[in-house]
């Protein structure tokens, strides 16, 4: 029997995980920015809606971001837009503590972070027709056919995520994965909310800055495609 089918097929969390909780090494530095800045900026998981400008303590568009890997292209998205309040979901805690030394190096006053499944936390915190924007950068592949199942980018996940936006409020995605790039486009295509901004796949909006390994692939000639859809 494949082991890791029992900790994915639907389980406690009654649905599929996208993620994999690795150990990984948290370093020194992860694990004291994560105790000194969890209590100020990490929003605890639990099952009911929360007021967002309530949480952030003001009225302002609210990005939801999931999976920030190591925060870094959060911490510069916050930074460059001081007008809007960014939500970071992510599992993984060294990048938890990662993204604490960024917002606490760069006093950034306008991202919080929930360290939870984001299914989970699209669907019980997250009050529809909220967000202006939702970001899901180079989301995990799960390149063996037999883990496409995993994929965070499917049908039910980008029809919640949708009635979350409030109209003109945007996804935007972007992928190193061909294939994955394909299914995101039929996958969003096809939500009867969402409107695609480009033809198909968009020029990579200015907000969204190139990471040392995308640009170590675009050298070597490796595609980057991203999406943006619009809630209509
Ligand atoms: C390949 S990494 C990309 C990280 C980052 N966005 C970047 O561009 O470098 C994907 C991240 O998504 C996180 N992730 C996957 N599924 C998730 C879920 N359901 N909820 C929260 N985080 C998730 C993983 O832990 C991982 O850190």
């Amino acid at each position: 029997m494949d082991t890791q089918e029992n900790v994915y097929t639907a389980g406690r969390a009654g649905h599929i995980r996208s993620f994999v909780l690795r150990q990984g090494r948290v370093s020194n530095a992860q694990q004291r920015y994560f105790d000194d800045m969890m209590e100020k900026i990490g929003v605890p998981y639990v099952a009911a809606p929360h007021d967002l400008d309530t949480v952030f303590g003001r009225k302002a568009p609210k990005i939801l971001e999931i999976g920030f890997g190591m925060g870094e292209t959060s911490a510069a998205i916050a930074a460059a837009n001081p007008q809007n309040d960014y939500l970071g979901v992510e599992v993984h805690t060294p990048g938890v503590g990662s993204l604490c030394k960024l917002v606490a190096e760069g006093g950034l006053s306008n991202l919080r972070i929930v360290q939870h499944d984001a299914v989970e936390v699209l669907r019980d915190m997250i009050l529809p027709g909220i967000l202006s924007g939702a970001h899901i950068f180079f989301a995990d592949p799960w390149p063996k056919a037999r883990h496409h199942k995993r994929r965070l980018i499917q049908p039910p996940l980008i029809a919640l995520l949708a009635s979350r936006l409030q109209p003109g409020g945007y996804i935007h995605c972007a992928t190193d994965w061909e294939n994955y790039a394909e299914q995101m486009l039929a996958v969003l295509s096809a939500e009867p909310l969402l409107e695609n901004t480009a033809v198909d796949y968009a020029p990579r909006p200015d907000y969204r800055p190139l990471t040392k390994f995308e640009q170590r692939g675009l050298r070597l000639g490796h595609g980057v495609w991203d999406l943006v859809f619009r809630r209509k």
